[in-house]
């Protein structure tokens, strides 16, 4: 791609995460929105507090950029202990979790994103770890061989996935809280950049722009504040600071991004299924293909954007244009059965 997705859920380290990590909620009273989730995760929380125990295994699925680090952060931080964030793809081999477990202070928290990815050496590697506290590792190799046992502190894991369905049995049913994280809806998103807006001191920033911002960030937070920061660049450069709707307007209109937060990648997607396609069905290999792109990605960020737009529905046969996201590309389908 030749720029990088303004839009995208994805972390983008050069992309002034510092400065996202700083508008990061640290306590679960700042945390706005998964209402459900949060009050599972209290009720947990207070329960092994009282216990003076480690908190449960916890498993967050769901799109990206909608807080399951943050959460991971916001956790630790109610334990008052450390979180370690690591990766599925960054641990290769079993003994790249050796060093960390072993460090790790009762009721830290271990954070593994991706967990999805995770080998599967690692991914036996960590069952006992998870469920006796306990790693084993081999030393010498041959008749040699030995079995050394590892204690470890009690310490909680927090898997977070985009593809729940790629874990094995084994794996997900070690974790004693699962939940899947929802887009937020437009209320939560407004409170999610008022509170931002504030700690960057954009005192021009109100409701009515918050909402116009909300509106176009796919009812995701990782989202809304990268937008948020691109707005706050444009109204220096041209408005001296100000934030109006035009200036809003003007400055996603740049950045490529619609009324209703789609970039160039998603109309991208659309257009494919239009053209060769014609609105589908079609399975994601040959979108993936016809558009250079990984369908791995366009599973993760495209589609469950589209999806919960209703532009996009995904049958047996294939993915398929629906009527409506024939109407927002003003086209006409001839198919006619609609069936989403
Ligand atoms: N920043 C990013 N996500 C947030 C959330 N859920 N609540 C508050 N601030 C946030």
């Amino acid at each position: 791609m030749a720029r990088e997705r303004v839009v995208s859920a994805e972390s983008q380290e050069l992309d002034g995460e510092r400065s996202a990590h700083s508008l990061r909620p640290a306590r679960m009273d700042d945390y706005i929105g998964q209402s459900d989730l949060l009050e599972r995760l209290r009720i947990a929380l207070e329960a092994v507090q009282q216990r003076k125990e480690s908190m449960e295994h916890v498993l967050l699925h769901g799109p990206p950029g909608l807080g399951k680090t943050t959460l991971a952060h916001v956790i630790a931080s109610e334990m008052g202990s450390r979180a370690y964030i690591t990766s599925g793809p960054a641990l290769s081999k079993a003994g790249d979790l050796m060093g960390t477990l072993t460090k790790m202070e009762s009721r830290d928290v271990l954070f593994i994103d991706e967990i999805h990815r995770l080998p599967p050496a690692v991914e036996e590697y960590i069952y006992p770890a998870m469920e006796d506290f306990k790693v084993d590792f081999t030393v010498d190799s041959g008749m040699h061989a030995k079995v050394i046992s590892v204690g470890l502190k009690p310490f909680t894991l927090i898997g977070a996935t985009t593809r729940a369905g790629l874990l094995s049995h084994a794996l997900r049913s070690r974790f004693g809280i699962s939940h899947h994280l929802d887009f937020y809806d437009e209320e939560d998103l407004v409170r999610i950049l008022l509170r931002a807006s504030d700690l960057l001191a954009m005192g021009s920033f109100d409701g009515e722009v918050a909402s116009l911002l909300a509106s176009r960030s796919r009812g995701t937070p990782r989202v809304a504040l990268r937008l948020l920061r691109r707005v706050r660049d444009f109204a220096q450069v041209r408005s001296r600071g100000a934030v109006t709707q035009e200036v809003v307007t003007d400055a996603l209109s740049l950045e490529g991004v619609d009324q209703l937060g789609l970039d160039e990648l998603d109309r991208k997607y659309l257009a494919t299924l239009v053209d060769p396609y014609d609105g589908g069905p079609v399975g994601l290999e040959a979108i993936a293909a016809t558009m250079g792109d990984d369908a791995g990605t366009l599973e993760d960020v495209v589609e469950p954007y589209l999806l919960q737009l209703g532009f996009l529905a995904r049958t047996r046969q294939g993915r398929r244009l629906t009527t409506r996201g024939a109407d927002h590309l003003g086209i006409s389908l001839d198919t006619g059965d609609d069936t989403d």
